[in-house]
């Protein structure tokens, strides 16, 4: 997976993604964002924001960004936003999850919705996430992980050297995601039907770098 793979995988994905992906994953989203426990005034962060299918379930108190490596996802992102007249949805900015231009501590909540196995380095985005969102702030995740059914599993471990073509890796594997971006999980739950994805909630623990000038000087 590279990020020129990717905007190629979703210009293609773009006009047939709402009808495709929309309703199936939407209990995942709705979940996430019951989970949030929104205050007035939080400033929320979604990465990978697609065409904003999640847009109607953010309360309307709350402030949204959304960022998105395609601009034909943003594109119809920002339409759905002039469209429902959503003005809490207060940026929708081309940017790459994995190297974002916003300041540390920037959002209370950062959250990505099937974006996991979609991004090259899965890793590089939780740093990233837990870089600019607050400390003790929220990292929420839902996606498709590798399946523990063994047929599912196979299934999925067989079209895995296409995940280029496909725009996403259907063999993440969640032990593997969880032991690498040492997150601090406080909730781990199935949603969608079938159990078919995983909601990762997590407290923003500031991981330190090992080039942190004080770790290395330590
Ligand atoms: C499977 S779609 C999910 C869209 C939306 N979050 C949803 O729930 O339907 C994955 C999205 O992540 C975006 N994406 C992939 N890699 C990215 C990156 N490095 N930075 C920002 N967005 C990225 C894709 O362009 C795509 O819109």
């Amino acid at each position: 997976m590279d990020i020129g793979a990717i905007e190629h995988a979703y210009r293609r994905y773009a006009r047939v993604y709402d009808i495709v992906f929309g309703g199936i994953f939407q209990p995942g989203r709705k979940a996430i964002v019951e989970r949030m426990h929104c205050s007035p005034g939080d400033h929320v962060l979604e990465v990978g924001v697609g065409t904003g299918l999640s847009f109607s379930l953010y309360p309307k108190h709350i402030l949204v960004t959304g960022i998105d490596i395609s601009r034909d996802m943003l594109a119809l992102a920002e339409a759905r936003k002039t469209r429902d007249q959503l003005s809490n949805i207060v940026q929708l900015s081309v940017m790459d999850a994995e190297n974002m231009a916003f300041r540390d501590n920037s959002f209370d909540k950062v959250v990505a919705m099937h974006v996991a196995s979609v991004v090259p380095n899965p890793e590089r985005l939780v740093d990233e996430m837990r870089r600019v969102c607050k400390p003790n702030g929220s990292l929420i995740f839902v996606n498709h992980f590798h399946s523990q059914n063994p047929v599912m599993g196979a299934l999925e471990s067989l079209i895995a050297p296409w995940s280029s073509q496909l725009g996403f890796r259907p063999d993440l594997s969640l032990d593997r995601f969880m032991h690498k971006s040492g997150l601090m999980t406080t909730d781990i739950r199935p949603v969608n039907i079938f159990n078919f994805c995983t909601m990762v909630e997590a407290v923003n623990n500031k991981r330190f770098s090992v080039m942190d000038p004080l770790v290395m000087a330590v």
